[in-house]
């Protein structure tokens, strides 16, 4: 039995100010009419063998927008967070609550919500073989996918032994895992060509995963299994890669046939639509005249964006909120958020 369960319930603030704390990113229309968290759900159909069998943890707040956006998901595939404290206790809960209604043998899927994926088919494929391979062996099984930059954004996975018999799927053991290292050392990771991302996608049997969190973790997992979701607010904030996949040595990866990207910035757009309009990546009504490498974003179809002359500008469009960007500065928009917060 497999639970894919779809993690919906983080901020997604570098995509200001398109995705905010009122609207997170896991609900725009990010590219093609689909919210984030529509299209991974839709990509899941298949191995969750129908809308039905979907899963989804989030976080009070954005209860009503999940149910919106997937009003077929059954209301028993819904485990809710009394509050976000990252994935870790995302995690660490929907495992506790899993082995509670299933069982410790049910083997469970946790997938982003903010996920680009180019290639359904290989998609399903490596999923399929990443439950096998956690059927036959007591492992978090990763999903590694080869790098193309230093990313400093991303957790990095250095491939050790390969796991008897998983030629063919390059199933292999972990020999490390360094969440966002800093760029020096990025840059040495893909030297090596040892090392490859994590794609933030998890598969594991809900046994192995409550007992390398019981080992790892106490501090989540003990009081969530004592009071459930009573115990949130003494939880501490912590990504499931610090809380557990650094630390476990029972860690497995695949390697990923697909093409991937995690649209965590406004960098990605361009990534995924690549240059069109000119060499700009556009999403809305735009009029460029020696307009180069901008990234446009507007979603309201009244918006017109006319540029003149620019260069490496990221440009977005929101209600009332107009964000003018240098294209290699986006990253620090969590910055500029603190400071909005502070002084509106
Ligand atoms: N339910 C719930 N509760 N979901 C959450 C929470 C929470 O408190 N916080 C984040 N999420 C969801 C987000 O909505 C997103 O879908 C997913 O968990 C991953 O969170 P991100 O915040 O986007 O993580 P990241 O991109 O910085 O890093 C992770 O993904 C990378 C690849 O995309 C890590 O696993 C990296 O190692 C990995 O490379
Ligand atoms: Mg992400």
């Amino acid at each position: 039995q497999f639970f894919p369960i779809i993690l919906a319930g983080g901020k997604g603030e570098r995509l200001w100010p398109a995705s905010s704390s009122s609207s997170p990113k896991q609900f725009l229309q990010l590219l093609n009419g689909q919210s984030l968290l529509q299209a991974t759900a839709e990509r899941l159909t298949n191995v969750a063998g129908g809308w039905d069998g979907l899963w989804v943890v989030t976080a009070r707040p954005w209860l009503e927008d999940v149910l919106t956006h997937l009003p077929t998901l059954p209301a028993h595939h819904l485990i809710i967070e009394p509050e976000g404290r990252d994935t870790g206790p995302a995690i660490a809960y929907a495992v506790t609550e899993a082995v509670r209604q299933a069982g410790e043998d049910v083997v469970l899927g946790f997938f982003p919500a903010d996920h680009w994926i180019g290639d359904i088919e290989n998609f399903e494929r490596t999923i399929r073989a990443a439950i096998q391979l956690a059927t036959e062996h007591d492992g978090i099984v990763t999903l590694g996918i080869p790098p193309q930059y230093p990313a400093t954004g991303y957790g990095y996975i250095q491939a050790g032994d390969p796991v008897p018999g998983w030629d063919d799927w390059e199933g292999a053991r972990v020999a490390r895992f360094t969440e966002k290292p800093d760029l020096e050392t990025a840059q040495q990771f893909v030297n090596s060509g040892q090392y490859l991302w994590n794609s933030g996608v998890f598969v594991m049997r809900a046994g192995v995963a409550l007992r390398e969190l019981q080992e790892h973790s106490p501090d989540i997992v003990g009081p969530l299994l004592e009071q459930g979701a009573a115990a949130y607010a003494q939880l501490p904030k912590l990504s499931f890669d610090y809380a557990l996949m650094e630390k476990t040595r029972k860690a497995l990866v695949i390697r990923a046939a697909f093409t991937w990207d995690d649209l965590g910035d406004w960098n990605a757009l361009e990534r995924v639509l690549g240059s069109q309009d000119g060499g700009n990546a556009v999403v809305g009504r735009h009029l460029g005249v020696d307009t180069h490498g901008a990234i446009i974003y507007s979603t309201d179809e009244r918006d017109l964006i006319v540029t003149l002359g620019l260069e490496d500008l990221v440009i977005v469009r929101t209600g009332h909120t107009t964000l003018i960007a240098r294209k290699d500065r986006v990253q620090e928009l969590k910055t500029i958020l603190v400071r909005l917060r502070e002084s509106p």
